[in-house]
Formats: C-alpha cells, structure tokens, sequence
C-alpha cells in the first residue's frame, strides 16, 4: 500500500527552545483513515500543524526529520502552499467565520481557491454530504452549534479538494448525537472519495469508529502503533483511551475533566 504521507525522525520547537515533537514516525496510507491519539500535551496539533504548514504562525520550527507527501520532501512548507498541494487542515479551534453565513463561510473558501466560478456547484455538493448545512446556509456561523461549526469546517476543507485531510479533534466538546453523525458523514465522504485523513483524537472511541490504523502519541514520540483491531485490545490504550483498565478510568476520567476545564477556560 503507497503512503500518502510519511513523517521520519520529526523534531520541532516552540520559541527555539520548547521541544515538543521529540523524532515522531508516523504514515497515512493513501486512501485509508489513520488515526492519531494522545493525551493533553502528546504533541498532536504540533504533528498535524507541522504538515500542513501552520507551523511559522505559532513560532514553532522543524529542527530535525522530514515530512514527504506523495513521495516528496514537504519539510518546513508553509501555507498557502501546503493548500495547494491538497494538504488540508481542520484546526482545534477557529475553524469558521462567525460573522459570516454558513454559505458565505463555503464561498470564501471556494473564492480563495479560484473556484470562484463554480462555488454555487461546489456549495451544492457539500450539503449533500451535510444536509443539515443547507438547511442552515443563511446562519450566521456564530450561531451554530458546536458540532453543526465542525461540519462547516469539514465542509469547508471538502471545498479545497484535498487530497489528504487533517482533523484536529473531531470529537470534542460535542454531543454524543452530533459526533455519531459527523462519523456518519465522514464515513460517506470517505466511501465515495477514498479521501486519506489523518484524525487526532481524544477519544479513541471515535478514532477506532472510522480509522483502520492508528498511531499513539505520548511525550512528542510515538509509543504504539498498529492496526486498529491490535489497538482496541491493546492493554495500555484499554486502560488510557478507552477508560475500561483496573487503573486506567481513573485517570482517564481525571484527563478528561482536566481537558473539560481548560477547554471551558478559553
Ligand atoms: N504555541 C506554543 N508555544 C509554546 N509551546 C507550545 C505551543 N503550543 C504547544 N506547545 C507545547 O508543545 C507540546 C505539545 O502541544 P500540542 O498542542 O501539540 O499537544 P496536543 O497533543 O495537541 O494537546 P491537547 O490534547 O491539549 O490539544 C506541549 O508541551 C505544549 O505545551
Ligand atoms: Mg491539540
């Protein structure tokens, strides 16, 4: 199987001294889902921002390793480039303009990638993979749910045509429905494409719902990888991710009331 991506011996830095990626390995094979899971502070929006190019906005550098997308050394570009090269990102937090309607939000996107032209049609067809986004294209973003602002984003980075799709925490903070839904959602764009994502994820409830193969993060250097069947019976992510160890619930419910907090904080 081709890997659409492969991350090698990655190494990055905060304001030149904060290493938080210590020489991560990681690949996305073409066509399929990864997932990548981690606790507060693994390293994983470092990883997902490292590839696609958000890297220079937060004063971070790749000091070490290289990133190759379809075969090609991508280490260090920075956006709008990663764009164009179909390497797409759904970031953690702002991911839509508030002040503007669910249909100006797709528009912008599609304007900005000389799709001008043809937004009315790609619009079309992204509310057929998010019908409650049609029903919804006159709304502010601002006044979305949280879970109806992450199919916007998702709809959004749809609109770039990527190639491969980055998902920064598709899960939290939403409702159980909504998220069974957008895994719904996914799991038809993704039949239909065959488009390869690379989802970070808390819960590794969601990751193993859509992903067959997933990475484990831990201290900015990956610690388990493997198929996501091995991962699901694996000891150490039952007791981490999954809450269901002797010991593990405990701190798994302490991590998430600790994300909940600090979520709730910004
Ligand atoms: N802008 C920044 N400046 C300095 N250090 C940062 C910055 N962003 C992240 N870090 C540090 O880099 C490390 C990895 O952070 P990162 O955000 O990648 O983790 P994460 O796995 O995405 O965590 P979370 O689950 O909380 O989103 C942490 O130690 C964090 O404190
Ligand atoms: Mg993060």
């Amino acid at each position: 199987m081709t890997d659409i991506l492969e991350i090698t011996d990655l190494e990055v830095t905060y304001q030149r001294s904060i290493l938080a990626l210590h020489g991560v390995n990681l690949r996305v094979a073409k066509g399929q889902i990864t997932s990548l899971l981690g606790a507060n502070g693994a390293g994983k929006s470092t990883t997902l921002r490292a590839i696609s190019g958000f890297i220079g906005l937060d004063n971070a550098r790749v000091n070490a390793g290289r990133v190759r997308f379809l075969g090609e050394d991508i280490t260090g570009l920075q956006l709008p480039r990663t764009i164009h090269k179909g390497i797409v990102l759904v970031p953690e937090r702002d991911k839509v303009f508030t002040n503007l309607t669910v249909a100006e939000n797709l528009e912008v996107v599609a304007t900005s990638r000389e799709e001008g032209s043809k937004w009315q049609q790609i619009e079309e067809e992204i509310f057929v993979y998010f019908p409650r986004l049609a029903k919804l294209r006159n709304k502010p973003a601002g006044l979305l749910s949280g879970g109806e602002r992450q199919m916007l984003a998702i709809g959004g980075a749809l609109v770039c045509r990527p190639q491969l799709l980055l998902i920064d925490e598709l899960s939290l903070g939403l409702a159980p429905v909504i998220v069974d839904e957008i895994i719904e959602r996914l799991r038809e764009v993704h039949a239909k494409t065959e488009l390869s994502m690379l989802l970070v994820e808390q819960s590794a409830a969601v990751a193993f719902a859509l992903a067959s193969y997933g990475f484990v993060l831990e201290n900015g250097k990956v610690e388990l990888e493997g198929a996501t069947e091995d991962l699901r019976s694996n000891q150490k992510v039952l007791d981490l991710y999954l809450g269901t160890g002797s010991t593990g619930r405990a701190d798994y419910l302490a991590n998430a009331r600790r994300r909940f907090e600090e979520r709730a904080n910004v």
